[in-house]
This record gives C-alpha cells, sequence and structure tokens, in this order.
C-alpha cells in the first residue's frame, strides 16, 4: 500500500512553532518513527508552504497512490483551490490535525477540505497521522 502525507504551510517548523500546540517532535523524526511502525506500507511525505505545490502533489498522487494524509495547515480554513483539487482526484484524502481545531479560535471550525475527504482526524498531536494511516489499513 502506497501513502503520502502532504503536510501545508508551516508544517516545516515542527519541533520549534508554538511547542505548546504542535509539541517539541520535529516531522523527520516523527516521519521516522512511523515508517518504522508501519514497514509493510510505501510511506512517502512532501511539504510546501506554496497553496500550488500542494495542489500540484495532490494531482500527481491520483492513481499512482492509495490514499494521502493531508494537513493542509491553514489552508485547511482558506483554499478553495485546495478542496477542488480533492475533489477532482480519485485517490482517497485523509484530512489531519495535530491540534484539536475545534477547541481553538472559530475561524479554525470551518474545513473547505473536509467535505471532500474520506474523514477527518483533529486533535492526537502528531499521532493523528497514525490514526489517519490505520484508516486506510483498516479497508485492506
Ligand atoms: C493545523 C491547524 C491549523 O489551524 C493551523 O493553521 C496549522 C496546523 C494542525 O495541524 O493542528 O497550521 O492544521
Amino acid at each position: 500500500m502506497k501513502i503520502l502525507i502532504i503536510n501545508g504551510p508551516n508544517l516545516n517548523l515542527l519541533g520549534t512553532r508554538e511547542p505548546t500546540v504542535y509539541g517539541n517532535q520535529t516531522f523527520e523524526e516523527y516521519f521516522s518513527i512511523l515508517k518504522a511502525k508501519y514497514p509493510s506500507v510505501q510511506l512517502d511525505c512532501f511539504q510546501s508552504n506554496v497553496e500550488g505545490e500542494l495542489i500540484n502533489a495532490l494531482h500527481k498522487a491520483d492513481k499512482n497512490i492509495d490514499g494521502v494524509i493531508l494537513n493542509a495547515g491553514a489552508y485547511t480554513h482558506t483554499s478553495i483551490a485546495i478542496a477542488d483539487a480533492i475533489a477532482g482526484i480519485s485517490t482517497p484524502v485523509v484530512e489531519v490535525h495535530i491540534s484539536n481545531v475545534f477547541a481553538r479560535e472559530d475561524y479554525r471550525h470551518v474545513s473547505y477540505l473536509g467535505k471532500h475527504c474520506k474523514g477527518s482526524v483533529s486533535g492526537f498531536g502528531l499521532k493523528s497521522y497514525d490514526l489517519a494511516l490505520q484508516s486506510f489499513l483498516m479497508d485492506k
């Protein structure tokens, strides 16, 4: 099974970015743990701060990848273009958030992406990625 994690803006700063909200671990550290936990999964990861590059990554994932785990960061709450990209591909996408977006500012309660996703995971720290991955394995 091929799974691609796509991380959006500011998620390259994990480890030092607002540690009380996002924790102290870098994504690279967590990604190695996740890869080791699921050796049978071909797990890849892409990060960009640029909206169009996230859209290109979603288009590229279409048909080549079994599932996408997407943390679009703040674009979750603003981007109709990313929502359209998810709607336009056949690869299933699971929306992920490290923090519990529903326990934060009102503008984070809205997701333009959720409607087009298979499901959403929010609030379990970096383990949200693991839960999203498990949701794909459940279907096998
Ligand atoms: C986030 C939540 C978003 O509201 C925020 O803009 C992020 C990270 C999360 O993983 O908790 O950048 O997607």
